[in-house]
């Protein structure tokens, strides 16, 4: 019997030199001293020994487990060295972990930039949907019924008389509905168009602007918009005027900057042009005054439209559109 429990130690020791980690220990803990390992049986069947066996073996049994448990102990410290800085006070000299924080969207900051500047010159702000029935985004402004706009290559259709709407200007005609002259807003907003490329995106930001008085002349719309670019950009900008033609403006004109990237001696972003356009507008055309009740008259007024993700592209040098759109933290983390 003692045998045995020699046996039994002499295997416990052996299988402690050999353990490798915090597992393997928890292994030879429970072979030998968990609730059905070797010396607890052991110990279980020391009342089925004869009578005058029993003292001796339960104390050289006890013995042995009290051996074992030290051999274990200090092979668990081996493995598991005590980690002092868990005992000692806090250091409170050492630097805190930063809290990662989130950040606007270019996009977004250039979307408040430009909002920023029309609030600051006395625009309202308004919004409309970006699901549009086809009166307002098209026929109410004046786009005649085969226009190549209202094709399925360019427009996202959801049903015949239904579409995604493919700028913001159907906003002229909604906020012009409800109010009554003088009207001065601005609409940002997302919208789409069937298109993708490095410039071009299926949905884009574009902010609208609104202005119809008595007594608005196209003077008034190269103030405000040569305003506006210098503010959003800088002073020096120049910038020129090139008609153009909108359905729903009459006169139009496109407006170009002199490029950001050369300053006007020609590269790729501007096409070798030196000169890169950066928004529509015209003077509010008169079949929208009578679309809306207003008396063509009596007010005179002008429009603009934008693409916030071309201007974004331009004042943070970005040569891929996508890049806004692809959510890598690595491009984002840059604004
Ligand atoms: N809606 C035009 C577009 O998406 C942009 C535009 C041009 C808006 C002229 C206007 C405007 O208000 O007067 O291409």
């Amino acid at each position: 019997m003692e045998k045995d429990l020699d046996q039994i130690y002499r295997q416990g020791l052996k299988e402690l030199d050999v353990v490798e980690n915090a597992d393997d220990l928890q292994d030879v803990s429970v072979r030998y001293l968990g609730r059905k390992g070797i010396l607890t049986q052991f110990l279980r069947n020391i009342s089925k020994l004869p009578v005058e066996q029993r003292p001796g073996a339960g104390k050289k049994a006890n013995e042995i487990k009290n051996l074992l448990e030290e051999r274990l102990r200090q092979a668990t410290e081996k493995i598991e060295p005590r980690d002092e800085a868990k005992d000692t006070a806090i250091d409170v000299s050492l630097p805190g972990r930063a809290v990662a924080c989130g950040a606007l969207h270019p996009i977004t900051q250039t979307n408040q930039q430009i909002c920023d500047i029309f609030s600051r010159i006395g625009f309202d702000i308004a919004e409309g949907p970006e699901v549009e029935s086809d009166y307002y985004n098209f026929e109410a402004l004046n786009f005649p019924k085969d226009h190549p706009a209202r094709d399925m290559q360019d427009t996202f259709f959801i049903t015949d008389d239904i579409v995604l709407r493919t700028h913001t200007s159907p906003n002229q005609i909604r906020t012009m509905e409800k109010t009554s002259p003088p009207v001065r807003i601005i609409v940002p907003g997302k919208v789409y168009r069937c298109d993708s490329d490095l410039t071009h995106t299926p949905m884009f930001h574009q902010v609208e602007g609104l202005l119809v008085d008595e007594d608005i002349s196209f003077g008034d719309l190269k103030g405000i918009l040569t305003t506006f670019i210098h503010q959003l950009f800088d002073e020096q900008t120049s910038l020129r005027f090139r008609p153009s033609f909108f359905p729903f403006t009459e006169p139009s004109a496109e407006v170009d900057i002199l490029c950001v990237i050369c300053r006007g001696k020609g590269c790729r972003v501007c096409s070798h042009t030196g000169w890169l356009e950066i928004l529509g507008s015209g003077m509010v055309h008169p079949a929208l005054y009578e679309n809306v009740g207003y008396d063509p008259d009596r007010f005179t007024g002008f429009a603009f439209g934008m693409g916030v993700d071309r201007i974004a592209m331009l004042k943070y040098g970005i040569d891929d559109i996508r890049k806004f759109f692809e959510n890598d933290m690595r491009f984002l983390r840059q604004f």
